[in-house]
C-alpha cells in the first residue's frame, strides 16, 4: 500500500466569521480549528501534509509543523486542490486525503474510515468520501442519487427545493485515488452560483466516467461540522469541552459540572480531583491526585502537586507543591513557587515569588519578587514594596521568621532567620538574624 498524503483546505475567506482572524486559527477550547484537524488527520497516521493558505494564514501555519502552499486568488475548493496537486510530485498508486481546516470535531477514527473504503479491493472505488445525515435546513452540499447509485453533490446556491429536502450532506471528508483525482479536478469549471470551481464537482466527472465513488456515512453529523460562523464556532466549544471533560471524568476525576468547567487539550489532571464550578483550567496546567479546584477558579501555565486546594482564585504561570491552600481570592504569577504546605488566604497577590514549605501568607497581602524561608509568617496586610518607580527590587526573609500585620518592606531588604517585625512597621533596612523591629522607619528593640 502506498503512502498516504493530506491536502488541508484552509485557504478560504471565511467571511462569515466577520474577522480580521483567518477563519482556522479562530479558537475551540484554547487551540485553533486547523491545530485540531492536524492532530485528528496525526491520529490517523497521516504525516505527510500539505495545507493550502492565503496570504494572511500562511506565517501562522510553520509553528504546527506542517507544510503548507499559498492560493494567492480563492476561486474555489476545486481550485484550492489544483494549487495543492501541482506543489505535491506525482506518485503512482498515491492516495490523497482531502479535508477542511474548518471542522475541529472530527474524530481520527473517520479519516481512517474513509481510507479503508478507499482500499476496497472489490469496488476499487476513485473517490471515498463522508457524508451526514443533519438537520434541516443546512448550508452543507446534498448528496444525491439516482435510484441506488450516487449520481453527484450539489452546493445550496445550486440546488433546486426538491434537493434541498435531502438530508445526505457532504461532510468534506474525501480519499481519492492521486491519479484519478489529477485527472478529475482538471476537469473542473465554475458554471455555478458563485462563480467557484468546486470540488464537489468531481463526483459528477467520476461517476459520469463510469468509475465508482463510495459515500461514508458518519452517524453524528456534529463530528464534521464545517464551523462558517461565531455561532458555529460556540457549538463546537461546547462539544469539544464535553469531550475534554468526559475525558478527564472517565480517568478518575470529578467534574461537578462540566457545563460550566472549561478545559482545553494536553491538561493533566489526578484521580480522585474534585473541580468545582467555573473553573477554567489551561495551556498545559498540570494537578496532581486528590485535589480540589474552584469555584471560580482560573489556572494557566500552573502545575500543582497532590491534596492542593484552590478556591475563588487566579494561578497563572506558577508551580505549587502538594498540600497547598490557595484563595479564597488569591492571585499567584509570574513563576511563583509554593513548596508543600504553604497557605496563601484571602486577597493575597503572589508575583515572581519563591515561598518555601509551610510558609503562611493568609490576609491581605502582596508579595513580589520575594524569597520566604521555611514556616515563616507573613502577617495580614504585608506588602512588599519591590518598585521604586522605576525598578524592581527583591525581598529576603529568612526562616522561621515574623512578620507583623500591615508591615510595609521596602525593596531591597533581607530579614534574617527568626527576625520579628512588629505590626505597622516600615522597614527600610536589613534586619538581623534573630532581631527585633519595630516602627517607622523600622529600628532594633533588641532581640
Ligand atoms: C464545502 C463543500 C460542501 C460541504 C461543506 C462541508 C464545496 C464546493 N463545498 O462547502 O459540499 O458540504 O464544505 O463543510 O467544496 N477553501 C480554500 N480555498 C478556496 C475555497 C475554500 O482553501 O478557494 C477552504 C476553506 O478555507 C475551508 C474549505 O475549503 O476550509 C471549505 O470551504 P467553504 O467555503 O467553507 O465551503 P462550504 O461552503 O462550507
Ligand atoms: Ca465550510
Amino acid at each position: 500500500m502506498s503512502r498516504v498524503r493530506a491536502i488541508l483546505l484552509a485557504a478560504g475567506k471565511g467571511t462569515r466569521m466577520k474577522s480580521e482572524r483567518p477563519k482556522v486559527l479562530h479558537e475551540v477550547c484554547g487551540r485553533p480549528m486547523l491545530w485540531y484537524v492536524l492532530r485528528a488527520l496525526q491520529g490517523a497516521g497521516i504525516e505527510d501534509i500539505l495545507v493550502v493558505t492565503s496570504d494572511e494564514l500562511d506565517p501562522h501555519v510553520a509553528s504546527l509543523g506542517v507544510r503548507s502552499v499559498v492560493q494567492a486568488q480563492q476561486l474555489g475548493t476545486g481550485h484550492a486542490v489544483q494549487v495543492a496537486l501541482s506543489a505535491l510530485e506525482t506518485l503512482a498508486g498515491g492516495r490523497i486525503l482531502i479535508a477542511s481546516g474548518d471542522m475541529p470535531l472530527v474524530p481520527a477514527e473517520l479519516f481512517a474510515r474513509v481510507l479503508e473504503r478507499l482500499d476496497d479491493r472489490t469496488a476499487s472505488p476513485a473517490l471515498a468520501f463522508a457524508t451526514a445525515r443533519m438537520p434541516l435546513p443546512s448550508n452543507f452540499g446534498r448528496v444525491l442519487r439516482r435510484g441506488n447509485a450516487l449520481e453527484r453533490i450539489v452546493e445550496v446556491r445550486d440546488a433546486s427545493a426538491d434537493e434541498l429536502a435531502v438530508d445526505e450532506m457532504n461532510a468534506a471528508i474525501y480519499a481519492f485515488d492521486e491519479e484519478r483525482l489529477r485527472d478529475a479536478v482538471a476537469h473542473l469549471q465554475c458554471d455555478n452560483a458563485q462563480g467557484e470551481y468546486y470540488l464537489t464537482d468531481t463526483v459528477k466527472h467520476l461517476t459520469q466516467s463510469g468509475q465508482r465513488v463510495t459515500p461514508v456515512l458518519c452517524d453524528d453529523y456534529l463530528q464534521v461540522l464545517g464551523i462558517n460562523d461565531r455561532v458555529e464556532l460556540a457549538i463546537a466549544r461546547r462539544k469539544m469541552n464535553e469531550r475534554l471533560c468526559a475525558q478527564h471524568m472517565r480517568d478518575g476525576v470529578t467534574i461537578i459540572d462540566p457545563v460550566t468547567t472549561y478545559l482545553e487539550p494536553e491538561l493533566v489532571i489526578g484521580q480522585d480531583t474534585i473541580i468545582y464550578p467555573n473553573t477554567s483550567i489551561g495551556r498545559l496546567s498540570q494537578i496532581g491526585k486528590s485535589s480540589t479546584i474552584g469555584p471560580n477558579a482560573r489556572l494557566s501555565m500552573a502545575k500543582l502537586g497532590d491534596r492542593v486546594t484552590v478556591r475563588d482564585s487566579v494561578i497563572v504561570e506558577s508551580m505549587v507543591g502538594s498540600d497547598v491552600t490557595i484563595g479564597p481570592f488569591a492571585h499567584l504569577r509570574g513563576n511563583t513557587c509554593l513548596a508543600d504546605g504553604v497557605s496563601i488566604g484571602n486577597f493575597v497577590e503572589v508575583k515572581k515569588s519563591q515561598l518555601a514549605r509551610g510558609v503562611k501568607a493568609s490576609h491581605l497581602t502582596y508579595l513580589g519578587d520575594a524569597t520566604i524561608g521555611e514556616n515563616t509568617n507573613v502577617g495580614a496586610g504585608t506588602i512588599t514594596c519591590n518598585y521604586d518607580g522605576t525598578q524592581k527590587h527583591p525581598t529576603t526573609i529568612g526562616r522561621d521568621a515574623f512578620i507583623g500585620s500591615n508591615s510595609a518592606l521596602v525593596a531591597p531588604v533581607t530579614i534574617g532567620d527568626g527576625a520579628l517585625v512588629g505590626a505597622g512597621a516600615v522597614v527600610t533596612k536589613d534586619v538581623a538574624a534573630g532581631d527585633r523591629v519595630v516602627g517607622n522607619p523600622a529600628r532594633s528593640i533588641g532581640r
